[in-house]
């Protein structure tokens, strides 16, 4: 487990991070999610050993790593925020490059960078320089320079920032691969919430240096709401339904707009037993139907009443 406690970092009247409490276990996914200058990055950085907190600690098995980085090393890869490769290299000379500075055993390495080039999609792409790349497969390198000593914890700084919809696809579900086959344990940073839904199991919510919420998905959004929105669109509008949907005990906040009705109920309730019948008995056909649950876009909306995105 790598644990981050009380970290605090300024740079001279920044404080970057602030009492930033986080934690990570073998195996687990946990995203950090947060506008632009929250923190992410120099939490990261303190926790990849590269910058030195002003306060507190990060323990890795409950030891601190201040005064023993290579413990950390051994078992940690990092994808930075800004692509970190040579330009005039091919993506199996940059592997061997950053494989060496590992000092990965040369046999072993040859395995290795085959190995990675196929996780992250680039085995063909092997002998082409970089500098022909496209964004997205350069991200992939940036990736796969990170797994060459097949690390046990993995932190992501943005993976995904700037390159097409196909490729940021194709780097999610290599994390979630690498997650199901290697066990590996994942941090991933990410401003774009839709990321974090489909990627963690918990998720920290960071803010101005602050770690604002934190949880699992369900338990984020607890935060905002206990009741869910159902949505129907109804072939035509009938009174005679609407009242008696307004007699169920279990509704509340019922709106109806012409053939379109919406109303919500307690996140657990299982309300189609109680509305299938409803329609049958009032000859109601249901043209659409769904369920609003609150998004982290929401959360964080509600708790700095900013917008994630900026
Ligand atoms: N080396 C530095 N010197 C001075 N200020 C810094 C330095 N590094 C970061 N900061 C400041 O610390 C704050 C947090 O920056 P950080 O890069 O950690 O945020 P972030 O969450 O990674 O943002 P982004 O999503 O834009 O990458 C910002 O206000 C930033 O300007
Ligand atoms: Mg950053």
């Amino acid at each position: 487990m790598i644990e981050v406690v009380n970290l605090t970092k300024t740079f001279k009247k920044v404080r970057a991070v602030d009492e930033v409490n986080l934690y990570i276990e073998p195996g687990e996914i946990v995203g950090l999610l947060g506008p632009n200058g929250a923190g992410k990055s120099t939490t990261i950085a303190i926790m990849s050993t590269l910058i030195q907190p002003t306060n507190g600690d990060v323990l890795l098995q409950h030891k601190s790593i201040l005064k023993n980085p290579a413990a950390l090393r051994n078992l940690l890869g990092v994808v930075p925020q800004e692509i970190a490769l040579y330009d005039e290299l091919t993506a199996r000379e940059n592997l061997e490059f950053f494989g060496n500075i590992h000092k990965i055993p040369r046999q072993k390495l040859k395995e290795r960078i085959d190995k990675v080039l196929v996780q992250i999609g680039l085995e063909n792409e092997r002998k082409k320089p970089v500098k022909h790349y496209s964004g997205g497969m350069k991200r992939r390198l940036n990736i796969g320079v990170a797994l060459l000593h097949e690390p046990e914890y993995l932190i992501m700084d943005e993976p995904t920032v700037g390159i097409d919809p196909q490729s940021r696809n194709y780097i999610l579900e290599t994390v979630k691969k690498l997650n199901k086959e290697a066990n590996t344990a994942i941090i991933y940073t990410s401003h774009y919430m839709e990321e974090v839904e489909f990627l963690c199991d918990r998720i920290y919510i960071m803010d101005k240096g602050r770690i604002i919420a934190a949880g699992t998905k369900e338990e984020i959004k607890a935060i905002l709401s206990s009741e869910k929105t159902i949505v129907l669109k109804l072939e035509k509008h009938s009174n005679t339904f609407v009242d008696a949907l307004m007699k169920q005990g279990i509704l509340s906040n019922i709106q109806v707009k012409e053939a379109h009705i919406s109303f919500n109920v307690a996140k657990n309730t299982d309300f189609l037993p109680m509305l299938l019948p409803l329609c049958e008995e009032h000859n109601i056909v249901i043209k659409s139907f769904h369920v609003e649950e609150p998004t982290l876009e929401d959360v964080f909306l509600h708790l700095t009443g900013r917008a994630l995105r900026n």
